[in-house]
């Protein structure tokens, strides 16, 4: 089954002389559960892709469905509420609450929605992301891997239909990294949770079942690893 379906995405920034076209004609499906790692050269549009396919930013013309739902023919209202219940999303610097602990960070979501937080499942992501001593502390008493994986537990909590991760271990040195890509793919394949990270790391693009090079704003190549 299709979770994501992006057709004929283009994107450009600004107007006139200082025009930037970020996405030129970009179309592509990934199928639920698929680990899809996104590489390229800087400033070749990667971000930009997971800001039209999470519903951050909206395209210049083209449409992006996400398990059938076209999300940019929703209100800017609709799409912040399908962003926060379908897509979790995971940025190089974290970008946690600052003021709030880290139960709080984890459970934002949530509690936006008012949905009560199921005690059982928040208790085995605690555990599962090794962050049950931690639950009160503020993002600014941990380390760069425990933050990044507060924010994997908030991009989860909701059980998204897919997440997107731009530079996860982008800021982490090699230990970090490697374990912070772990617990993505544990996720990925235990709980058959759809996939994607950008990444400049090979090592990392490597373990994925589909890479996608972009170049210039358009797909440059596009191999399936693992079928
Ligand atoms: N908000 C923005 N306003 C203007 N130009 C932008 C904006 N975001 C990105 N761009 C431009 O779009 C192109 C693609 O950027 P980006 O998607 O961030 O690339 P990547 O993530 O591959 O490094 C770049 O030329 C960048 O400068
Ligand atoms: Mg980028």
């Amino acid at each position: 089954m299709d979770i994501l379906k992006i057709e004929h995405l283009s994107k450009t920034y600004g107007k006139g002389e200082t025009a930037v076209k970020a996405l030129d004609d970009v179309s592509f499906s990934v199928q639920k559960g698929q680990f899809v790692a996104i590489i390229g050269p800087s400033g070749s549009g990667k971000s930009t892709i997971l800001h039209m396919l999470g519903g951050v930013d909206r395209p210049t013309s083209g449409k992006v469905f996400v398990d059938h739902t076209d999300i940019h023919s929703l209100n800017e209202t609709q799409l912040a509420i399908f962003r926060r219940r379908q897509i979790g999303l995971i940025y190089q610097f974290y970008n946690l609450i600052p003021v709030l602990t880290v139960e709080e960070n984890m459970k934002l979501p949530l509690l936006l929605d008012e949905h009560q937080v199921d005690k059982k499942q928040f208790s085995d992501l605690v555990k599962t992301l090794n962050l049950q001593d931690r639950l009160n502390h503020l993002p600014n008493q941990l380390s760069g891997g425990q933050q990044q994986r507060v924010s994997i537990g908030r991009a989860l909590i909701s059980n998204p239909a897919i997440m997107l991760a731009d530079e996860p271990t982008g800021n982490l040195d090699s230990i970090n990294s490697r374990e912070i890509i772990d617990l993505l793919k544990m996720f990925n394949k235990t709980f058959n949770q759809t996939l994607i990270v950008i990444t400049h790391d090979e090592r990392i693009a490597l373990q994925a079942d589909r890479i996608i090079a972009i170049e210039d704003g358009r797909i440059a190549s596009d191999e399936v690893v693992r079928p």
